[in-house]
C-alpha cells in the first residue's frame, strides 16, 4: 500500500469549498450546530473546535451565541482559516495538534469541545488515546460534541434497481486503497468510547440517513475527495484510473445512482466529580 501525507487533502480553495457546502449539508440533515442536549444560557460560553478547517461550524456558531462567548478554533494547521482581520472579535484561531500535549492555559478551559469529520485523519487504534486528550479540554460538567461519517456503511441508492454501479463501486475500493485512514471503522463505537476512553456521561448518539436528494448532493460533494487525494498522494496509476472512471461515476450518478453513508453525532458529558 502507498504511503501518503500527513494529511490527505490539499488545502486550498477547492478543498475549502468542500469543506465549506459540507458544513452546510451536514448542519441541514441534523438541524442543529450544537446538539440539544448542550446547555448555551451561559453568556460566556467558551467553545473550542478541534480540527476546525475552514472555521465553518464555528463562524456559524458564533453568529447564534451573544458576543461574549468565546470560541476558538484549534487545528494543526491555519492555512485553512479566515484573516483574524475579517473575524467577530470572539473568534480565534490557534495551531494544536490533537495528538500532543494539551497546553496548560487551555486544560479544563473549555464549556463546549466540537469534533466533526476526523475520521480521515485519525487511525482506528489512535481514538482511545485522542478521546483522552480531548476531554482534558472540557470542564467539568462540560459537553464533547463529535459528528463523523460512517464508511463501514457504505451502499449505493439508485432510483431504479437496474441502474448502473459499477464504476460507483469500483471507486470504492480504488480510493480506500490509497491508505487504512480512509476505511475507518470506530465511528459506530465512538458513543461506547466516549464512556471508556473519555469517561464521559450522559452519552447520546443522534444517528441518521440522509434523504435521497441530500444523500445524492452530499455524494457529489464527496466526490471531489478523490481529486484532492490523487493530488497529494502523486501516484500516478491512481491519478489515470481516476481520470477513466471519474466521468463513468458522473454518469451513473446522473442516471439516478449515489453513495450513501450514515452520519454519527455522538454527545456526552465530563462528569462534575471525576
Ligand atoms: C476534513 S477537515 C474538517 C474540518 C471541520 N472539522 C469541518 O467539519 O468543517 C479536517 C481538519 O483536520 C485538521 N487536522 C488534521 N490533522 C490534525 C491534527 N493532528 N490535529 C488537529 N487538526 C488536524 C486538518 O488540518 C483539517 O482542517
Amino acid at each position: 500500500m502507498a504511503s501518503i501525507p500527513n494529511y490527505v487533502f490539499t488545502r486550498d480553495y477547492i478543498d475549502n469549498n468542500r469543506i465549506n457546502l459540507q458544513h452546510h449539508q451536514w448542519t441541514e440533515l441534523f438541524g442543529y450546530l450544537l446538539h440539544p442536549q448542550i446547555p448555551t444560557t451561559n453568556t460566556n460560553l467558551r467553545v473550542a473546535d478541534v480540527g476546525t478547517g475552514t472555521g465553518a461550524w464555528l463562524t456559524s456558531l458564533g453568529a447564534n451565541l451573544p458576543s461574549t462567548a468565546q470560541l476558538d478554533g484549534l487545528d494543526v494547521s491555519l492555512q485553512a482559516t479566515p484573516p483574524a482581520e475579517w473575524l467577530p472579535g470572539n473568534i480565534r484561531f490557534r495551531r494544536w495538534d490533537i495528538r500532543e500535549t494539551v497546553p496548560e492555559d487551555l486544560v479544563e478551559a473549555y464549556d463546549v469541545v466540537h469534533i466533526r469529520l476526523l475520521s480521515f485523519v485519525l487511525h482506528n487504534e489512535e481514538i482511545p488515546h485522542i478521546l483522552q486528550n480531548v476531554t482534558k479540554l472540557i470542564k467539568p460538567g462540560g459537553y464533547l460534541q463529535w459528528a463523523e461519517a460512517d464508511v463501514a456503511s457504505f451502499r449505493i441508492e439508485k432510483t431504479n434497481p437496474n441502474n448502473s454501479t459499477e464504476a460507483l463501486t469500483r471507486l470504492l475500493s480504488l480510493s480506500q486503497g490509497q491508505d487504512t485512514r480512509l476505511n475507518p471503522k470506530w465511528v459506530p463505537q465512538l458513543a461506547e468510547l466516549f464512556s471508556s476512553s473519555g469517561g464521559l456521561c450522559n452519552v447520546q448518539a443522534d444517528v441518521r440517513d440522509a434523504p435521497n436528494h441530500l444523500a445524492l448532493a452530499m455524494h457529489e460533494c464527496n466526490l471531489l475527495v478523490h481529486e484532492l487525494l490523487a493530488r497529494t498522494t502523486k501516484i500516478e496509476s491512481y491519478a489515470k484510473e481516476l481520470e477513466d472512471l471519474m466521468p463513468r461515476v458522473a454518469a451513473e450518478t446522473r442516471e439516478g445512482a449515489c453513495w450513501a453513508f450514515t452520519r454519527w453525532t455522538v454527545v456526552g458529558m465530563k462528569p462534575l466529580v471525576p
